[in-house]
């Protein structure tokens, strides 16, 4: 396996010939090798690309004590982009704040790249309907994106601990809001729902106002309502369809954006892009965990992470008809009956990767 150095094409280093889209993968821990390794095979269907894999949070902790080595990190911003599976597990579950944590991994390298804008698109497929242990009537036609804040919030504030009492700091600047919100207008086609918790939170003001100006200036002709996150949980159960694009903060967006996930079946179904300022490399992830649980049987559904090497194609190669074409074999393989356990189904990751090759 290579470990990094050098980007591998097709299983030959590359030399010093020019190679347009440079990718470091990080397949991280539990099912992320086994849906990584895959995924490269449905991105060599459709294009020409090098590989620089590195290790990653559990992996890497295992390995030298750290989450995210800067070593890794400059690769990252050396790259094109970043295709990561999943960190975590039980064996780094620790509540000592001394002790390394592989989600830190995650963490850094957002932080580090300086990638603000998470989208998570939730558009449940037509053959997935009866998939999601929502009625049928209730997700039918739902398509809408969750813009979360990424690199601020309570995530990034400063934290406290003694043996009796912790704290986590929640801070946005108007700076920080406002480059989100941007994102989000660009992204809406009717309507950006903001989600806050202005009835409680200083900082949900604060958001509240900066939205509220933005709107005004910039985007007059889109929609702009406000929600308090509570009753933005509600919503998205009760009355999905009601959303087009989701503009929220990076705790609330975390929390909402897994309640979303639901509504397609399986969190194995979700994909993701974190983007930074132009001309940063962004990191494309599934939405899902490692799940160590399944970890090393070759039951994994690898969807998620097609549909995020997809946003990788899209948003941060520029090759949008490549994109496109991994999505439609995605559909394509589900519409002929495609099901991992997680969505009811007995297919393997194997088979789940061949039916979604047949199509391209
Ligand atoms: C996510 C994950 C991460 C987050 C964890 C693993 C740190 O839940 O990407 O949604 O909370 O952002
Ligand atoms: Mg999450």
């Amino acid at each position: 396996m290579p470990r990094g150095g050098t980007f591998v094409r097709g299983g030959g280093p590359i030399g010093s010939a020019a190679v347009s889209h440079r990718i470091v993968t990080l397949p991280g821990d539990g099912i992320g090798p086994e849906i990584l390794a895959p995924t490269l095979q449905v991105l060599d269907a459709v294009g020409d690309f090098a590989y620089e894999e590195h290790l990653f949070g559990g992996a890497s902790i295992d390995a030298g004590g750290t989450a995210l080595t800067d070593e890794v990190l400059d690769a990252c911003k050396r790259s094109d982009a970043v295709l990561l599976a999943a960190v975590g597990g039980p064996k780094w579950d620790t509540t000592d704040p001394d002790v390394p944590r592989p989600e830190q991994g995650l963490l850094g390298l957002r932080k580090g790249l300086g990638l603000y804008a998470n989208l998570r698109p939730v558009r449940p497929l037509p053959a997935l309907y009866d998939a999601s242990p929502l009625r049928r009537d209730i997700i039918e036609r739902t398509d809408l994106l969750v813009v979360r804040e990424l690199t601020g919030g309570i995530y990034f504030g400063d934290k406290t601990r003694t043996a009796d009492t912790a704290s986590d700091l929640c801070s946005y600047s108007r700076e920080e809001v406002e480059r989100i919100a941007r994102v989000a207008f660009r992204s809406a086609r009717s309507r950006v729902t903001s989600v806050d918790k202005a009835n409680v939170l200083e900082t949900s003001r604060l958001w509240r106002e900066v939205v509220s100006d933005l709107h005004g200036r910039e985007f007059p002709n889109i929609e702009l309502q406000h929600v308090l996150v509570d009753n933005a949980a509600m919503m998205l159960v009760s009355s999905p369809r009601h959303f087009d694009v989701i503009l929220t903060e990076n705790m609330f967006g975390d929390i909402l954006s897994d309640e979303a996930a639901m509504l397609t079946g399986s969190i194995g179904m979700l994909p993701s892009a974190s983007l930074g300022e132009s001309g940063t490399p962004g990191v494309f992830e599934p939405v899902h965990g490692s799940a160590p649980d399944i970890a090393g049987q070759g039951i994994a559904n690898p969807l998620a992470m097609f549909l995020s090497a997809a946003m990788m194609l899209r948003h941060g190669l520029g090759l949008p008809d490549a994109a496109a074409s991994v999505e439609s074999a995605v559909d394509k393989a589900l519409d002929q009956g495609l099901r991992t356990p997680d969505l009811g189904g007995n297919a393997s990751t194997a088979e789940a990767t061949q039916a979604v090759l047949a199509h391209l």
